[in-house]
């Protein structure tokens, strides 16, 4: 493996100056690189002290978040970044009916040297990067793609399980919705020999965008409706990654009363599943994930979170330094 570090005869190049705006827009050449670089934040914590000085990195965030919002912003000041943000739109003239368009200009006229966006709307980043003359990350657009949880849901698969090729891996709960689902599905499509099983109620079940692509990567997947078949599949697999139910993006609030509570995992998962097998969830949760599995070994979920930072510690500096 490449080694990377001050004694590294030169950078990765694969991300320098571009947009992250979909999981389908990187390698596994891309991918693989950043997970050294996410690897560097725990081997060498001073490399990465104060590498981008110069920075101003800029958060809109139209949308509640807690990890995505924290960890970038802590990222950006560990790189030695300024940090401007949008974080309640009722505090900034999105209030006062100030288009996207008009905020990223403003933003972008300030001196952010990068622009990372979470918003309702489907293609809101595409948008954003297509008016802005410097990198715009997308940290949520809608029920369509959130790319750097995608980026640090694989670096956990790759640390926890030494690898990401071969894979079988479990989505459960709202997979319609949930954007987590659909850009860790594409990013995964990088990668050899692996097995996605959705399960869900028809209702909840993947999007036919996400099927398409994975059809024309060649990628195996199921759907999976009947809870017997589940629970069989679940014995093998090497990670389950549960989602909570995107009670925001429903079109139609009693279809979310309706389905409320209809998924739950908790500690006797774990004698269905293997040893050796994850629990995932990008958070947050709600009552879908019990707490009592949160001291076992097989939940990742914490490590998930946590090594969010090195990833986006990583991922800064690989498009901006
Ligand atoms: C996710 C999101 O915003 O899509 N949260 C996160 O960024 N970790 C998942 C969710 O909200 O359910």
């Amino acid at each position: 493996m490449e080694k990377v570090g001050s004694t590294s005869p030169g950078w990765y190049d694969g991300f320098r100056g571009r947009d992250v705006i979909s999981a389908r827009d990187f390698s596994r050449e891309d991918y693989e690189a950043l997970f050294r670089y996410a690897d560097l934040y725990e081997e060498d914590p001073g490399f990465y002290r104060g590498l981008l000085k110069d920075c101003i990195a800029a958060l809109v965030f139209v949308e509640p978040s807690t990890r995505t919002f924290h960890s970038f912003e802590t990222a950006a000041r560990i790189l030695g970044c300024g940090v401007t943000a949008i974080r309640d739109p009722s505090m900034s003239s999105i209030a006062k009916g100030e288009s996207l368009h008009d905020t990223i200009k403003m933003i972008e006229s300030y001196g952010a040297s990068i622009i990372i966006l979470r918003h309702p709307a489907r293609g809101a980043a595409l948008y954003a990067a297509e008016i802005s003359r410097v990198p715009v990350i997308n940290a949520g657009d809608g029920s369509r793609e959130h790319p750097t949880q995608a980026m640090l849901d694989l670096y956990t698969i790759a640390r926890k399980r030494g690898g990401i090729d071969g894979l079988r891996i479990a989505f459960l709960g709202d997979l319609r919705f949930s954007r987590t689902v659909s850009s860790l599905s594409y990013a995964l499509s990088s990668f050899k020999d692996i097995e996605i099983f959705y399960i869900a109620p028809p209702i909840l079940q993947i999007r036919r965008e996400v099927k398409i692509y994975l059809d024309d990567r060649g990628v195996e997947y199921k759907e999976i409706i009947d809870m017997d078949k589940a629970r069989e599949i679940l014995r093998s697999v090497d990670v389950l990654y549960v989602t909570r139910l995107q009670k925001e993006r429903f079109p139609d609030p009693s279809e979310y009363e309706k389905l409320k509570g209809a998924y739950t995992v908790g500690p006797e998962i774990l004698s269905i599943m293997r040893s050796d097998a994850g629990i995932m969830h990008p958070l947050p949760r709600v009552d879908e994930l019990s707490p009592e599995l949160d001291s076992k070994p097989n939940a990742w979920y914490f490590d998930q979170a946590r090594w969010g930072l090195n990833v986006r510690v990583a991922l800064l500096s690989l498009i901006l330094r």
